[in-house]
């Protein structure tokens, strides 16, 4: 089943599986072919969304997804051959260009957010989560797709240069549809934060954001049975994960007017520092920064979401298992440090005990001063619920200190203190 925005919807599309609203109740037949008055009924049913029996046509080319995924599989064997060709010294140089993204950010949040801040992020997260859906589903023509994901990543550089904390707060917002959608979003914004952190330039950080963007796309080519697997996979089913990595490179490929970088983070970002990731086992020089900064975010993004396999784990252990790969040489320890310096030692959204006996909710980073983060105070230090919001910027008060992490806080509302 495929949530489609409604808005997507036209006369004149012949509908290639049944559609339904969201209680599950049968809108239109598979082979229906939309009316005007059709269009205008389903706009008028109030929802956004409706949801499709199975992947759909792609609309534009007439092209099936699933023939052009047949076709991806067919030229693994090639692209292997093209991507050596084009992985080249001057391909994978990608030094920082233009003033540094991180001059031009405030100075960091500074207490709760207003409510109509907060509605601005939640309407840019859906959006973003609608586009990647659109993509990755066929639902957007082919040579529209560089340009919306463009606009999507200079909306979040605008969003987060006005709110440096933003890629944190938007990654705890749990919402409805598919892993893959709210993933790639996430890994976008957070990448986009970390490439302005390591000094990059406003163009390459939004370069970098589009990348995370589309960069797990091959995804959507992998059986559900493997993907969705709440075991242990075999070997062959490994290596049906490790395709899509050349499977996405050859999706994005398709997408008229994309720069070269989305295919080198689509092909590299499972790659590992020390050459024990997939598909090539390249070693550090020859993985381009961009897949080195998605990975790295990619990585925590995923560690933080519920997973068929495994739980999620908490935002601060997350951040312990990056540190620890990063000083056993598998991800890259720039981008690890350009992280902690986006989120801090103890991520938004991390419940911590101060050493004032008060019990608060991390709220945004201080940069540099990894440890030292602002909270929101939501339990005094009597542990009684506050009725009014107290904040402490612990970056400004040298005698107030985290004194530890609540694994299990005690259950407040989701967005509470932020
Ligand atoms: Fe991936």
């Amino acid at each position: 089943m495929r949530r489609i925005p409604i808005r997507n919807l036209h006369a004149g599309l012949v509908l290639p599986k049944p559609l339904y609203d969201s209680k599950n109740v049968l809108l239109l037949a598979p082979g229906k072919k939309l009316t005007q008055d059709m269009v205008a009924a389903l706009q008028n049913m109030g929802e956004g969304f409706a949801f499709l029996g199975e992947l759909g046509s792609r609309m534009g080319d007439g092209r099936s997804l699933a023939a052009l995924k047949d076709e991806a599989e067919r030229a693994s064997r090639d692209l292997k051959e093209e991507f050596d060709r084009i992985l080249t010294a001057q391909n994978l140089d990608c030094r920082p260009s233009g003033p540094p993204m991180r001059e031009t950010i405030g100075g960091g949040r500074r207490g709760p957010r207003k409510p109509e801040e907060l509605a601005e992020i939640r309407t840019a997260i859906d959006d973003a989560d609608s586009l990647v859906e659109e993509i990755s589903g066929g639902w957007i023509h082919q040579d529209d797709v560089a340009g919306a994901a463009l606009a999507t990543a200079e909306k979040f550089a605008g969003l987060f240069a006005a709110d440096p904390s933003l890629a944190a707060l938007m990654a705890q917002a749990k919402r409805p549809g598919g892993y893959l959608h709210s993933h790639s979003v996430n890994v976008s914004l957070l990448s986009m934060q970390i490439a302005a952190t390591m000094g990059y330039g406003r163009s390459q950080v939004v370069e970098a954001g589009l990348a995370a963007l589309v960069q797990d796309l091959g995804m959507t080519m992998v059986p559900d049975p493997v993907a969705q697997k709440p075991a242990r996979l075999t070997a062959v089913e490994m290596i049906d994960i490790q395709k899509h990595t050349y499977q996405g490179a050859y999706l994005i490929e398709r997408f008229r007017g994309l720069p070269i970088i989305p295919r080198f983070v689509a092909m590299q970002c499972h790659e590992r520092n020390d050459g024990s990731g997939y598909p090539r086992r390249r070693p550090k020089h020859l993985i381009h920064i961009f897949a080195r900064i998605v990975a790295v975010a990619d990585a925590y993004d995923s560690l933080i979401t519920d997973r068929p396999w495994r739980p999620a784990q908490r935002p601060y252990r997350a951040m312990e298992s990056l540190i620890k790969w990063a000083h056993e040489g598998k991800f890259d320890a720039d981008a690890v440090k350009g992280l902690l310096g986006v989120l801090s030692l103890y991520p938004i959204g991390t419940c911590v005990r101060l050493n004032t006996g008060e019990t608060g909710r991390v709220v945004h980073a201080n940069g540099r001063q990894f440890a030292r983060p602002g909270i929101t105070i939501l339990f005094d230090a009597q542990g009684q619920l506050c009725s009014e919001s107290i904040y402490r910027d612990l970056g400004t008060l040298p005698d107030v200190a985290v004194e530890s992490v609540v694994e299990s806080p005690p259950p407040i509302g989701a967005m509470a203190g932020f």
